[in-house]
């Protein structure tokens, strides 16, 4: 009996000291920011942790962004995106060096597999089919075709396609092609024009509004998203909305 007692006392006691602590931490966690913690799942291919833990040393302020991401919550990884085919035009031959390194753990043949730079609507339709859609049906995915139409200065007033290029093509988007080594051609790329011409055939580059890695609604919904590519005298979210409004047969212009 004198036993149960102490036995029950000494629960009480137990339960007090939880809660006062568990109180406490709460306390403590509103003033200090949020660390994110990054678990790796365990339905994780080993490819994929590959890019992880290599990037997180090559390109910690990449990979930094992935982390907060809404992908890497939902376990979306840098493989997810950049999954190439090795038949692939776009695959990217320089990366293949990446699996020869004796300095990385991550960097042997185990965990070889072929990567492209380029993310296209194509890429991503995998998982957001609707977007790509209306993407692909918007005028800003087909603003190429539609300025060498319409634009006699373009075809005719300009010197050079360099001068194309650096004037025009930086916000309407570059011909994708590779160099004679099979490498993205530095001409074109880096370009992230909203009509952009993949080498899947897939039209502009949804990065150019939902910026890299953190891929986030809130900011593209943000007027300084259109920045470095909308006209100011055009209200930022008219061309946000006019932009994605779906043309072609039977659609009012
Ligand atoms: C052992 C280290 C290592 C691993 C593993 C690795 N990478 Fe890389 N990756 C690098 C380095 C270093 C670069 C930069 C190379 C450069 O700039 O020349 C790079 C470049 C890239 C690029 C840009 C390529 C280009 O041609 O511009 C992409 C995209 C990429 N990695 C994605 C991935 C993905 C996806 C994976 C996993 C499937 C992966 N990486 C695995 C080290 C690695
Ligand atoms: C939601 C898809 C997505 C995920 C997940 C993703 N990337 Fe990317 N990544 C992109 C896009 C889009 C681009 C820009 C390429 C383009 O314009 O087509 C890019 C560009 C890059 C580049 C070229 C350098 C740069 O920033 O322009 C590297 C390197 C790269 N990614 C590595 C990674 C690594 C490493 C991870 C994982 C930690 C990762 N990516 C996760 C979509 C993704
Ligand atoms: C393998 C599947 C997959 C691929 C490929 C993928 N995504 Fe996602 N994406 C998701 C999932 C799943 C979510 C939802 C995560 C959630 O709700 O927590 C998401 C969410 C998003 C969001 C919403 C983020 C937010 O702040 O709410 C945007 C924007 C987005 N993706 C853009 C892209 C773009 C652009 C690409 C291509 C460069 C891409 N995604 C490729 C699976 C993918
Ligand atoms: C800073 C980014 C930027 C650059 C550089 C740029 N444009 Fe544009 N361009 C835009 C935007 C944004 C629109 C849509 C503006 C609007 O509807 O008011 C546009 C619209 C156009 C249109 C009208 C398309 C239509 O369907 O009505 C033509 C034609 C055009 N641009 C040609 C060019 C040419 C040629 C060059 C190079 C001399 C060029 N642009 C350089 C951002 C740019
Ligand atoms: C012209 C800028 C622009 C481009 C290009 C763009 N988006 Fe978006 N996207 C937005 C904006 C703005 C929103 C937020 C809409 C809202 O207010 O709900 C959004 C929302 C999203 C969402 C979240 C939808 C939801 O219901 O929460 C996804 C996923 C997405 N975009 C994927 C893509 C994909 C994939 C592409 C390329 C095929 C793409 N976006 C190209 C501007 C853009």
């Amino acid at each position: 009996m004198r036993k149960t007692g102490f036995v029950v006392f000494v629960l009480f006691g137990l339960a007090c000291f939880i809660a006062a602590g568990s109180l406490g931490a709460d306390a403590w966690a509103q003033n200090i920011p949020k660390v994110k913690e990054f678990r790796i799942e365990r339905s994780m291919p080993k490819e994929a942790v590959a890019c992880i833990e290599c990037h997180k040393l090559e390109n910690p302020g990449l990979f930094a962004d992935w982390t907060q991401s809404r992908h890497a919550s939902a376990g979306i990884t840098c493989y997810d995106c950049h999954k190439a085919a090795d038949t692939d035009a776009d695959v990217s031959q320089n990366h293949f060096k990446q699996y020869q390194r004796s300095d990385q753990k991550f960097g042997t043949s185990e965990y070889k597999v072929p990567v492209a730079a380029v993310v296209t609507p194509k890429d991503c339709s995998r998982c957001h089919p609707d977007e790509a859609k209306q993407y692909a049906q918007s005028k800003h995915a087909n603003t190429l075709e539609i300025i060498w139409k319409i634009d006699p200065w373009l075809n005719k007033g300009m010197n050079s396609d360099f001068e194309r290029a650096t004037g025009c093509f930086h916000c309407h988007g570059t011909v994708l092609r590779n160099d004679k080594d099979g490498n993205l051609d530095a001409e074109v790329w880096p370009n992230v024009g909203v009509g952009r011409l993949n080498m899947d055939g897939s039209l502009g580059s949804c990065t150019s509004c939902h910026t890299r890695h953190m891929f986030s609604v809130m900011e593209a919904r943000k007027p300084e998203a259109c920045g470095p590519s909308t006209v100011t005298s055009t209200p930022p979210t008219e061309t946000a909305t006019t932009g994605m409004r779906p043309r072609g047969p039977g659609v009012p212009a």
